[in-house]
C-alpha cells in the first residue's frame, strides 16, 4: 500500500469511479462544445486540479474538439483552513483568452469563494463563454452561489484528501480521494 494509507480512515471516491467520472464529463463538454471552431480553452487552477486537467484533456482527446492549457495560481486560503474570500493572483494567464471559449478546470468547490472571484475575473478578460468543471463539490459548504455546469461528485463537507486535494500541500499525489483522519490535522 501507500505510504500514506495509515493516515486516511476511509476512501470515499475509488481511482475507478474517478477515471469513469472523467470519461462521462469529457464526453458531455465534447459534445456540447462540437462546433466551436478554435477549439476550447481549458483554465486549470493550480495546484488542485492538475490531476484532473491532465487525465480530463486526456479523455477529452479521444473524442475532440483541439484544447489548449492555461495555467492559473491564485490563494484565498492563506494559513488557515477556512476560504477567506481575499484572493490573490499567484500566477496569471500567460495568453489573451478574448473571444475565446474557456472552460475552468478545478478540483474541488468548497464555499465557491474561489470560483466566484475566477469567473469575474475570466469575463472581466472579454471570453466568449466561461463555463466550469468541477470533479468534485461539497454542497453543505457552499457560501455564495456559483454555476457549475459540470460536476463529478458531490460529496460530504469532510477533510478530504487525494487526487490533487492537498493539507499542508501533501497528499495530492494518492490516485483516489480519501477522508483524512482527525489525529492527522489534530498535530499541526
Ligand atoms: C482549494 C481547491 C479549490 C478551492 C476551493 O484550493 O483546490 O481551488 O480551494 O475552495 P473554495 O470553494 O472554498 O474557494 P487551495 O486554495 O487550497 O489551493 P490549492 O489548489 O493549491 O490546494
Ligand atoms: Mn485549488
Ligand atoms: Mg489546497
Amino acid at each position: 500500500g501507500s505510504w500514506y494509507d495509515a493516515d486516511i480512515d476511509h476512501v470515499i471516491i475509488t481511482e475507478e469511479e474517478i477515471r469513469e467520472k472523467t470519461a462521462a464529463l469529457a464526453k458531455q463538454v465534447a459534445s456540447d462544445y462540437a462546433t466551436v471552431q478554435d477549439g476550447l480553452l481549458l483554465v486549470c487552477v493550480l495546484k488542485g486540479a492538475v490531476m484532473f486537467v491532465a487525465d480530463f484533456a486526456r479523455a477529452l482527446g479521444r473524442h475532440g474538439p483541439p484544447v489548449e492549457l492555461e495555467f492559473m495560481a491564485v490563494s484565498s486560503y492563506g494559513q488557515g483552513t477556512t476560504s477567506s474570500g481575499v484572493v490573490r493572483i499567484l500566477k496569471d494567464l500567460d495568453r489573451d483568452i478574448a473571444g475565446r471559449h474557456v472552460v475552468v478546470v478545478e478540483d474541488i468547490v468548497d464555499s465557491g469563494l474561489t470560483l466566484s472571484w475566477l469567473l469575474k475575473y475570466l469575463e472581466s478578460r472579454a471570453a466568449a463563454s466561461v463555463e466550469v468543471v468541477a470533479l468534485f463539490r461539497k454542497p453543505d459548504a457552499i457560501k455564495v452561489h456559483v454555476p457549475v455546469k459540470y460536476v463529478g461528485f458531490d460529496i460530504p463537507s469532510e477533510f478530504v484528501v487525494g487526487y490533487g486535494l492537498d493539507f499542508s500541500e501533501r497528499y495530492r499525489e494518492l490516485p483516489y480521494v480519501g477522508v483524512l483522519k482527525p489525529e492527522v490535522y489534530a498535530r499541526v
